[in-house]
C-alpha cells in the first residue's frame, strides 16, 4: 500500500513558531512518531511526505536519523489540506501503476499500525474507506442569532462517527474527485467529503480512541502521556 502524509501545515493553533509536527514529544519530534508508527505496518510499501520546501531540511534531519525500512519521498504540499492531499494524488497517478493509496495526517502521530494495516486490508475490498470512533458527547446542531447560539436540533448520537485518518481510496477515483473538486471549486477538510459529494461509498473501519490529532498544545500534553504508558508502561 502506498501511504501520503500530508505534512504541509504550518500549526497556527499549536501557536508555535515552526510547523508542529517538527515539535519534539518524548524524544524526537512529532512527525518521527507517525514515520514510526507508519514504517511498522507491515502493509505500507511506500511513503510521501506533502510538505513546505521550508521543511525540508528539518525533515531529512528527522529521516537520516530514524533508518525507516520503508522508501520515502518528499513532495511539495500545497496551500491547504486539500491542495496538498491533491498534489500527492496527482503525482502517484502519474506513475500509472498504483491502485490504491492511503492518506494519513502527520499530525495523528498517535495511529498504530494494526491501525494502518486495518485500513490497508479493508482497502482491498472497498473504493473508499475511513479510521472512524462512534462520538461519545451528544452533538447539537445550532444556528447564531441575536439572542446568541441556539440549538436546533439534536443528531441521533448512534449514527455519529467522528472522522479520524487513514483514509483510504482507489487512486483513480480520488485523483477523480480531485479534479473535480477543483472544478467546482469545492472546499472540503477531509478525503472523504469529495467521495460524499459525488455520491460515492465511504466506509467506516473502526478507528482508535487514542488516535489523536495535536492541534493545541493540550493535544501534546495527552500524547506524552499516551506514548508513555504504551512503549514505558512500568514507569
Ligand atoms: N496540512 C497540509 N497542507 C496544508 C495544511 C495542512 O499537508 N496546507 C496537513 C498538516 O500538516 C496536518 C494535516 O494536514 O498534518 C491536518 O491539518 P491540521 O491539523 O489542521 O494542521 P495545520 O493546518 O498545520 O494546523 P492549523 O490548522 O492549526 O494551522
Ligand atoms: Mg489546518
Amino acid at each position: 500500500m502506498h501511504l501520503l502524509i500530508p505534512a504541509a501545515g504550518s500549526g497556527k493553533r499549536m501557536g508555535a513558531a515552526v510547523n508542529k509536527l517538527l515539535l519534539p514529544l518524548l524524544g524526537q519530534p512529532i512527525l518521527a512518531w507517525t514515520l514510526q508508527a507508519a514504517d511498522r505496518a507491515s502493509s505500507i510499501e511506500w511513503i510521501g511526505i506533502l510538505s513546505q520546501p521550508g521543511d525540508w531540511p528539518a525533515i531529512k534531519q528527522i529521516l537520516a536519523a530514524m533508518d525507516l525500512s520503508t522508501p520515502v519521498q518528499l513532495l511539495q504540499g500545497g496551500a491547504t489540506r486539500q491542495e496538498s492531499v491533491c498534489k500527492g494524488v496527482e503525482y502517484l497517478y502519474g506513475w500509472g501503476t498504483v491502485e490504491r493509496v492511503l492518506i494519513h495526517d502527520g499530525a495523528r502521530c498517535l495511529a498504530t499500525p494494526e491501525l494502518f494495516d486495518r485500513c490497508s486490508a479493508a482497502l482491498q475490498q472497498v473504493d473508499g474507506l475511513i479510521a472512524g470512533i462512534p462520538v461519545k458527547d451528544t452533538i447539537k446542531v445550532t444556528e447564531t442569532g441575536p439572542n446568541g447560539i441556539q440549538i436546533q436540533s439534536t443528531p441521533e448520537r448512534s449514527r455519529l462517527w467522528a472522522a479520524q485518518t487513514p483514509q483510504g481510496f482507489r487512486l483513480s477515483l480520488l485523483w477523480q474527485a480531485h479534479q473535480e473538486a477543483l472544478a467546482q471549486g469545492w472546499q472540503v477538510t477531509d478525503d472523504a467529503a469529495l467521495f460524499e459529494k459525488l455520491g460515492w461509498p465511504v466506509y467506516i473501519v473502526e478507528g482508535e480512541e487514542t488516535n489523536l490529532k495535536l492541534t493545541t498544545p493540550l493535544d501534546v500534553l495527552l500524547a506524552a502521556q499516551i506514548l508513555q504508558q504504551r512503549f514505558n508502561p512500568a514507569r
